[in-house]
């Protein structure tokens, strides 16, 4: 099917394919541009693209995209996991925490268009700054950029989004802020499997998946399908953590495995993927991350490792 979409074109157009990708009825190409005016520049291209391939009659929808080769991001990770409030929001953050404290330059990204939470779990509530040349200054959390949707508009409005739109919100997020050049941009991904997330790994080079999960099963039945997701679009996956793993009790000094036990390494045999770490179920993180003040963990000394180990394994 690639070959046959190849075929059809110029060898000029050949020449910037830089993938394609087909899920069920939908095509995603991307075009490599070196910087945005490029881009601009190519939009002849783009067109024939677009043109030969409804004339192929095979696709629903052909989302066609340029991504520039200039990087100002190292590397990107994806924090994500297909469902719901399994921790990806609090991981990427004390990620983030963790790749600062070993002196890398780190920005975080709240992938979350129609519920963000990184303004909450930081208390981060001003409006950024925009500089003459229109791009908005990140705000800075001990020492990392930070940007959110929620910081730019109001939060007592409901947001509704069309496709197009979400799509060009999420990429402003990207493009149009004043991002430094990072060692490594932090991706806090939305539950699911929706556009944002298609938007995401079609339109940039994402380095690293780290998906997240709990260990009951109902968690990694829909985990499979994030890790699939990433399959899909050739994203590399580099490894699994299971979050609220076990409590540990002060009283009789044992671990205790509410949710079930081994569910992580369950899914890191499934898929041949590293389990990076087992996060406690720990009052400490979700009341530091409810008040604002979620560097509060990098002076427990027990916790700060379990994510620092988890960092180290995941950048090396
Ligand atoms: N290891 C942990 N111990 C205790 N509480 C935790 C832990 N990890 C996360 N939490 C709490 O669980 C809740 C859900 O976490 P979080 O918001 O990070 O999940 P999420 O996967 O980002 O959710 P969503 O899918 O809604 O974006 C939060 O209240 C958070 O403080
Ligand atoms: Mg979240």
């Amino acid at each position: 099917m690639k070959d046959k979409i190849i075929n059809s074109f110029s060898n000029e157009l050949r020449e910037v394919v830089e993938d394609i990708i087909i899920k069920d009825q939908k095509v995603f190409i991307t075009l490599k541009a070196e910087n945005p005016n490029q881009a601009k520049e190519l939009k002849n291209l783009k067109i024939e693209c677009e043109n030969k391939i409804s004339n192929l009659n095979l696709f629903n929808e052909i989302n066609i995209t340029f991504t520039t080769t200039k990087k100002k991001f190292s590397k990107i990770i994806a924090v994500s996991s297909c469902k719901g409030g399994v921790g990806k929001s609090t991981l990427s953050v004390h990620l983030s925490l963790s790749l600062n404290s070993l002196g890398k330059k780190v920005g975080l990204l709240d992938g979350d268009i129609y519920g963000p939470s990184l303004p909450r779990i930081l208390n981060l509530n001003s409006k950024p700054d925009v500089q003459k040349n229109k791009k908005i200054i990140p705000l800075n959390y001990k020492n990392i950029e930070v940007m959110s949707i929620g910081f730019l508009i109001d939060h007592k409005k409901p947001l509704v989004w069309r496709g197009p739109m979400l799509q060009s919100a999420i990429m402003q997020l990207i493009n149009d802020v004043a991002w430094s050049d990072l060692d490594y941009l932090v991706i806090d991904f939305p539950p699911g499997t929706g556009d944002t997330q298609l938007t995401l790994m079609q339109k940039l080079k994402i380095d690293h998946a780290l998906i997240v999960t709990t260990p009951q099963d109902i968690a990694l039945s829909d985990t499979r399908k994030g890790i699939n997701m990433f399959k899909t679009f050739n994203v590399p996956i580099s490894g699994i953590v299971e979050n609220m793993s076990y409590f540990m009790c002060n009283k009789c000094d044992e671990k205790h495995y509410l949710l079930g036990k081994g569910g992580g390494e369950k899914l890191s045999k499934e898929f041949d993927v590293k389990l990076l770490g087992q996060i406690p179920f720990d009052k400490k993180i979700s009341e530091n991350c409810d008040s604002g003040t979620p560097d509060l963990i990098q002076s427990n000394v027990q916790l700060k490792k379990i994510y620092d180990d988890i960092t180290k394994k995941l950048i090396t």
